[in-house]
């Protein structure tokens, strides 16, 4: 053990179960050692309810620990270690402009339902809620779409233009039926005629690690690799999608490769610090498993052993992250909905 990870551990050791540390599996080894639960976006959400701690430690990006804040029990303090640690492409959807656009889409006199990603802010989620809509993550975007698509006459799925194309592909929603809209100037450069038409309206984000996986790095690997298999996150683009052998979330991608046979040789198109575990964890079992291409998110990397002890030292006198009550309330309308439909 490390000096360092001594005084982690001696810390949580001190704080007992009045602490409880989440950790997202892009977090680097260093960092997830020391968590009390890993999991994908999904998991981390529903574990919030079970927890009795009073400090709740969220190893992640902002937008996850905010939906932890929102699902917390009264008194119960999330906090982060790097509060600047957000994720780029949640930040591609500011709530006052997903309303805007909603806004003038419904003016067309369509039922417009908002789905945003759960990488989206808790103002985004709590726009949602207002609207009659509600989230999704990569593990549960299908069940979320389908019901989205039931609730009015189109749905306005953000910030993740790849997920949305993704999962609707697996709906078979014919393309046509798609726009990818136009959010400049607060909604006013939008085609209202060819929204008119979409049953799916995709706000333009995209996540700036998944989308440098390309197609035709697949292409070459099968090549120079006969009989590798290719797996990737639904955060990149259809044609990576369409050109590997499975899609899905972080938890998908863990599954995949643990249940693959002994000899497998698998390239992940994801964030590396979860491809660098699973290669380690599955080498004895003579398994193979690389990233497609070597990326890192570096977000989730702004959370360090060393910040995570900073902020152990010093959990009763930290502040906790906090958002209004309002945005409390209507986010909680649309991230229990889908908690609910996908129980
Ligand atoms: P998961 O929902 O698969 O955990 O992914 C979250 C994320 O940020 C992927 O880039
Ligand atoms: Fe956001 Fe992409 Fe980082 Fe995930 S990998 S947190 S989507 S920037």
């Amino acid at each position: 053990m490390s000096p360092l990870d001594e005084r982690i551990e001696s810390l949580r050791a001190k704080f007992g179960t009045r602490l409880a540390i989440l950790g997202h599996h892009y977090q680097s080894d260093e960092v997830i050692r020391h968590v009390d639960f890993q999991g994908d976006s999904l998991e981390l959400a529903r574990k919030i309810d079970g927890l009795a701690a009073e400090h709740v430690v969220f190893c992640g990006v902002r937008f996850m620990a905010e939906s932890a804040a929102a699902l917390a029990r009264p008194g119960q303090k999330i906090h982060t270690p790097r509060a600047d640690a957000t994720c780029p492409m949640a930040d591609m959807a500011p709530a006052a402009r997903v309303e805007d656009v909603l806004t003038a889409l419904r003016e067309d006199g369509r039922l417009v339902i908002p789905l945003a990603y759960v990488n989206s802010s808790a103002e985004v989620k709590a726009v949602c809620g207002l609207y009659g809509g509600s989230v999704c993550t990569s593990a549960n975007a299908r069940v979320m779409l389908e019901w989205a698509l039931q609730q009015g006459d189109a749905v306005l799925f953000l910030p993740d233009k790849n997920l949305g194309h993704n999962t609707a592909n697996q709906l078979n929603i014919d393309p046509a039926e798609r726009l990818e809209i136009n959010i400049r100037d607060e909604g006013r450069r939008l085609d209202h005629k060819k929204a008119q038409y979409a049953r799916l309206l995709l706000w333009p984000g995209a996540c700036a690690i998944h989308h440098m996986f390309r197609k035709a790095q697949i292409q070459d690997l099968r090549r120079a690799r006969p009989g590798v298999r290719v797996v990737a996150h639904p955060e990149c683009s259809q044609g990576v999608v369409r050109a590997a052998d499975g899609a899905g979330s972080t938890s998908y991608l863990i599954k995949y490769c643990a249940s693959a046979p002994a000899g497998a040789k698998i390239a992940v198109a994801t964030e590396m610090n979860l491809v660098q575990r699973l290669a380690a964890r599955h080498k004895a079992e003579g398994k193979e498993i690389f990233p497609l291409k070597a990326l890192a998110c570096s977000n989730m990397a702004k959370t360090t052993e060393e910040g995570l002890l900073e902020l152990l030292t010093n959990l009763d006198a930290a502040t906790p992250l906090c958002l209004s009550p309002d945005v409390v309330e209507h986010s909680c309308v649309a991230l229990e909905r889908m908690l609910r439909i996908c129980a």
